[in-house]
């Protein structure tokens, strides 16, 4: 059977990574979470300095990015595949509403989106890859034989995130969640380089009332007709 490549684009929260690390177990393929590669950078930035709620330091971001080194490791325990920054697993640093509140300005940055694009189309250079993101079937892989674009009501999203930054312990407030999740889709929607569109060619699906297994059960269905 041969293989293809599968991109899957959304706004934020919609459930792209459980659909994609379903499709990719399913089909014995390589998941990819890089929405993770922009978290890891963001925490990069926070841990130097370089971002906080009263300034950006986007020249020196810039100037740093040769110390960033992302890398991912498959997690047999989890079932999926743990974000590295120069050697350390940062998966759960970079789930934070922290994170969260800067990644989209540090997502507006040619110079990150480049570097990131470049590991990106390397790790799917031999398709049987699922990625999902935000540019996936419009920058990182316009040629993917399948692109979905995930979608639900930005009530509906907020609330799947913060049941699940409660479930982590995380001591966070609804409104909160909301306002994150708006601002991100504003920014990541409205930025110059690579904004978040619907590729022509991708097969749109609304969430907001299926189940997991339905979501699941509609992509696979996708999937098989595609590969
Ligand atoms: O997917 P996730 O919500 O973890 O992504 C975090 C942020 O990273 C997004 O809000 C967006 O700003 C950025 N991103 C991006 N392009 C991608 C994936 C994520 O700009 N392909």
């Amino acid at each position: 059977m041969s293989k293809i490549t599968i991109a899957i684009d959304g706004f934020s929260s919609t459930g792209k990574s459980t659909v994609a690390k379903q499709i990719a177990k399913y089909l014995g393929y390589v998941y990819v979470d890089s929405g993770a590669m922009y978290r890891a950078v963001t925490f990069f930035a926070m841990q130097k300095g370089l971002i906080d709620n009263n300034h950006f330091n986007v020249e020196a971001l810039i100037s740093r990015l040769n110390e960033v080194e992302i890398s991912f490791k498959f997690n047999e325990a989890l079932g999926f595949a743990e974000v590295y920054l120069n050697g350390e697993n940062i998966e759960k640093q970079i789930r934070t509403l922290e994170v969260s509140s800067f990644v989209s300005q540090v997502a507006t940055v040619s110079e990150v989106r480049k570097q990131l694009v470049r590991q990106q189309q390397k790790m799917g250079q031999d398709k049987g890859v699922v990625m999902d993101g935000r540019d996936i079937g419009t920058v990182v892989f316009p040629d993917a034989e399948l692109k979905i674009f995930m979608t639900a009501s930005a009530e509906r999203r907020a609330k799947r995130r913060f049941n699940e930054l409660l479930e982590r312990g995380d001591a966070v407030i609804y409104d909160d969640v909301l306002k994150n999740v708006q601002e991100r889709d504003h920014i990541d929607s409205n930025r110059k380089d690579s904004p978040l569109l619907k590729a022509e060619d991708a097969i749109e699906i609304d969430n907001s009332n299926l189940s997991l297994q339905e979501q699941f059960e509609k992509v696979l269905q996708l999937a098989k007709i595609t590969i």
